[in-house]
């Protein structure tokens, strides 16, 4: 009998490119488990909908009742995505981050220990390392440094998810990833509201001085790197992920202009982010070396693609942007 997948988040940016493509490989059974926020949206995952090894269930990972809930069928692998995402978001009002992405991740924890899961992989980000000067990547040995209620509640979710290694035995592992981009991303990220911002001609808001550093990666590779770790990695261990991509803000803003043949008028320079993170840039020797880890996907070619996935699917961010999405945040921001 196939393996039962627990999958949470499977309705946002990188939990359904992650359904979709474990589904194409057609291992397992996959139970996607969600609250649809705002930024889960059933449309991510319309297509695989009729699979008859995928279903999803509705609820919230810090309520006790939904979780418990959801464990009274047998899982194999837990696979943590749900969470509060949005850097800006947790500036503005930290609540959710703290109930989600650490009460929730504590209640997955546990709700798993008691199940006896064979497997639990708590999807992290390289975030909680905090910030880089010019030199040097995050290794998996950086002391934990993180600067905003984002980071600061999904570096809580690591120590206790390890805590659920060193103290129960429990099969745990973590990944940390750089900066995703590709399709179904929530158009209040960098990429998605840069592309669909000067789709629409409107201004493309840089913060600060635009030279602010990611480490890009596609997130079909970030997914890859993920099911990698699942079955190969070792128990109570940290995974780097990432593609060796570093960019500036600017440049980015300048590569998404040229693919669509849009004015460089259209950079609109905006008061800085509070306590940004100058720059970030992974280290993947680890999952290289030990789990065989590259990726496949070069950043020209991956972003060409992600641009025309936005063109040609108009109808799926329009919504949003004149949607659910045009809440208290999306207004402070003048979104
Ligand atoms: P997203 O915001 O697009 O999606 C989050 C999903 O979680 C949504 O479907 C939402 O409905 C669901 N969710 C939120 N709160 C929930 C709750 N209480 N119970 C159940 N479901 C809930 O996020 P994303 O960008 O796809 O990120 C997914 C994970 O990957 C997060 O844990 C994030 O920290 C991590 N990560 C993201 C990136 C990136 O570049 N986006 C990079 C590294 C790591
Ligand atoms: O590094 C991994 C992290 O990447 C994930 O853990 C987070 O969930 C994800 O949101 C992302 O965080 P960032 O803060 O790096 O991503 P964001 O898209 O918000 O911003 C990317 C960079 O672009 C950052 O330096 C801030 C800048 N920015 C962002 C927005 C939304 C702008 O200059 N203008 C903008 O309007």
């Amino acid at each position: 009998m196939a393996k039962h997948l627990l999958v949470t988040g499977g309705c946002g940016f990188i939990g359904s490119n992650y359904v979709r493509q474990v589904l194409s490989e057609k291992v397992y059974r996959v139970t996607n488990f969600d609250k649809l926020t705002y930024a889960g949206n059933p449309e991510n995952l319309r297509d695989v909908e009729g699979n008859p090894d995928y279903r999803f269930v509705r609820g919230d990972i810090a309520s006790r009742e939904d979780v418990e809930r959801v464990f009274s069928d047998k899982i194999d692998y837990v696979v943590n995505f749900a969470a509060e995402s949005h850097v800006d978001r947790s500036i503005l009002d930290p609540d959710a981050f703290v109930m989600t992405n650490i009460t929730g991740t504590y209640r997955l924890l546990e709700a798993a220990r008691k199940a006896g899961v064979e497997r639990f992989l708590q999807i992290s980000t390289d975030e909680v390392y905090g910030s880089l000067g010019t030199d040097g990547k995050f290794r998996e040995d950086t002391p934990l440094s993180p600067n905003s209620p984002y980071s600061a509640s999904k570096a809580s979710a690591d120590m206790l998810a390890l805590s659920y290694f060193r103290t129960f035995g429990m099969a745990v592992i973590i990944t940390r990833c750089s900066n995703n981009y590709g399709p179904y991303q929530f158009p209040e990220k960098l990429i998605p509201l840069l592309v669909t911002n000067a789709l629409a001609d409107k201004e493309l808001p840089v913060y600060g001085d635009g030279l602010n550093v990611r480490d890009w990666i596609h997130v079909a590779d970030h997914c890859r790197g993920i099911e990698l770790v699942l079955h190969e990695g070792a128990p109570g261990n940290v995974y780097n992920i990432g593609a060796d991509n570093e960019r500036t803000n600017i440049e980015i803003v300048k590569v998404i202009l040229k693919v669509l043949r849009k004015p460089e008028s259209l950079i609109t320079y905006v008061k800085d982010r509070p306590g940004h993170d100058r720059r970030y840039a992974i280290d993947a020797t680890k999952a290289k070396r030990e789990l065989g880890f590259s990726v496949t996907v070069p950043f020209e070619a991956g972003i060409a693609e992600t641009v025309d996935w936005y063109v040609e699917n108009r109808e799926w961010w329009e919504r949003i942007k004149t949607g659910a999405y045009m809440d208290y945040y999306a207004r402070q921001y003048n979104r």
